[in-house]
């Protein structure tokens, strides 16, 4: 099927790579010309496993294109796909500016019947936002052109994105359209074929389920951190508890690690927006806030338990940062935990060796050239002169380290762990001492 795509970032252009390597032929439309100038020559933005193989061999293969020009891009797909960003407003509800100036674009040029599908994570009823600005947009160049609006929310994980879009739980489809549900189901036949992903309802509820989804999620995380910080008071070990938790199937082992609070492009931006579209309708979403307020108490849990344990302040300490991304296997640092800490470790005078293994070039463009951040090319080098250690974000490469050697060179031999990454005895024994969230703190045993 020919299909465009606008918006070639994390969604867009995984999805378009996606489809593409299942034998539809993909344009990808982006109004950042440097971006899709980078894509044209083989250069791919963002940090996901598999994606540049993926993205060029369909290029090669003729079957995924990438332009600025929209008017192109219109003329190509017979269904046009959303998957611009959706950031935060101030008053914290989704920004649709994009997508509706993607709807424009869309009826500006169009010749022909469209079938519209929306990617991007948008509040309830902007399917029919779209849908009056497309007609609007006709109707000023007095024409009438049938087209069809379809909700078709994106789940994938950012560090598994093509793997999740190859592999998709469900496919969420919301229209009542027979005739465009048929042309999805066509589009994702390809996936369907082990057993059918698809579950068909109204675009309402499609919009809603993604937010559902979301916050469902952060819920999990932010209870299992406060029943961290309920451990870490109590004396108990979170990390039992959750296993004694996670046990019991209606609860489940998936995502109730605690940590450094949720961050990413996702979850805090949905959480709010799903705040704010309660809000709007009278409704207080108690849950919703409890979730929201946690995650911003929790964010700052990791720094304020370095500086309290040097008395307050950082002073002429270099402090080991490691991981930079909000999550493994992305370069994605939106909202990412790892900036709240860095800020507290700023604030209290801390100088700060950082590595993360994706995140470097974006952690020097989003803080640039400063004196307290060095971005180090290893996880060792970051421990070079360093007085202590905290773990922000649970790359592979960060769980079984050289204990003796981290002992070796940090001065104060003392590890923050953000993750729960190590057995607290065996860090013990190395000489470290070791805290950790919800866990007994522990002292060096060597
Ligand atoms: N990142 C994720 O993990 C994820 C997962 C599920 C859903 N989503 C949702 O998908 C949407 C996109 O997220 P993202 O992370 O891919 O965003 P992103 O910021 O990485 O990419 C958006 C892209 O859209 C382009 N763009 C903006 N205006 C445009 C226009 N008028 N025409 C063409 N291109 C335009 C931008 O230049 C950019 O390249 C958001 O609503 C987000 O909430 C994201």
């Amino acid at each position: 099927m020919k299909v465009t795509v606008f918006g070639t970032g994390y969604v867009g252009l995984v999805q378009g790579a996606v489809l593409a390597d299942v034998g539809h032929e993909v344009v990808c439309v982006d109004v950042d010309a440097a971006k899709v100038a980078a894509l044209q020559a083989g250069q791919i933005p963002i940090h996901e496993p598999g994606l540049q193989p993926m993205v060029l061999a369909n290029q090669a293969a003729g079957r995924l294109h990438f332009t600025t020009n929209a008017a192109q891009g219109v003329a190509h797909g017979e269904l046009i796909f959303l998957a611009v960003g959706t950031p935060p407003d101030e008053d914290g509800s989704a920004d649709l500016r994009h997508v509706l100036a993607v709807a424009r674009t869309i009826a500006q040029h169009m010749a022909g019947p469209k079938v519209i599908v929306n990617k991007s994570t948008v509040p309830v009823g902007t399917a029919d936002e779209v849908a009056a600005t497309v007609r609007a947009t006709l109707a000023g160049r007095g024409i009438d052109i049938a087209f069809e609006v379809v909700s078709n929310p994106e789940f994938l994980k950012a560090g598994a994105a093509v793997s999740d879009c190859m592999r998709p739980d469900r496919i969420i489809i919301g229209t009542t359209s027979a005739a465009a549900e048929r042309q999805l189901r066509e589009l994702y036949a390809p996936f369907n074929r082990n057993h059918d992903r698809m579950v068909v309802m109204d675009v309402r509820s499609a919009e809603l389920t993604k937010y559902a989804a979301n916050a469902m999620l952060a819920t999990k995380i932010s209870f299992i951190n406060e029943m961290a910080n309920l451990a870490e008071l109590l004396g108990a070990d979170v990390e039992a508890v959750r296993r004694g938790m996670g046990s019991d199937p209606r609860i489940g082992y998936s995502f109730i690690y605690p940590g450094a609070g949720y961050g990413g492009s996702c979850f805090p931006k949905d959480v709010k927006a799903l705040i704010h579209t309660a809000q709007s309708t009278g409704f207080t979403p108690e849950v919703l806030l409890a979730v929201e307020r946690r995650n911003n108490a929790q964010r700052e849990v990791l720094g304020q338990r370095v500086i309290a344990h040097y008395g307050g302040s950082l002073r002429g300490k270099t402090i080991a940062v490691w991981g930079l991304a909000f999550k493994p296997e992305t370069d994605d640092m939106r909202e990412a935990p790892s900036r709240y800490l860095l800020q507290a470790l700023w604030a209290a005078g801390a100088r700060v060796r950082a590595h993360d293994p994706a995140a470097m070039a974006e952690a020097l463009r989003i803080f640039g050239e400063r004196a307290d951040l060095t971005l180090c090319a290893s996880p060792t080098e970051a421990l070079e002169g360093a007085d202590a250690l905290v773990i922000v974000t649970e790359w592979k490469i960060f769980r079984a380290p050289d204990f003796n050697q981290m002992a070796q060179l940090l001065k104060n031999r003392m590890v923050f762990d953000g993750r729960n990454l190590y057995e607290p005895a065996i860090v013990a024994r190395h000489g470290l001492g070791y805290w950790s969230v919800g866990r007994p703190a522990v002292a060096t045993s060597a």
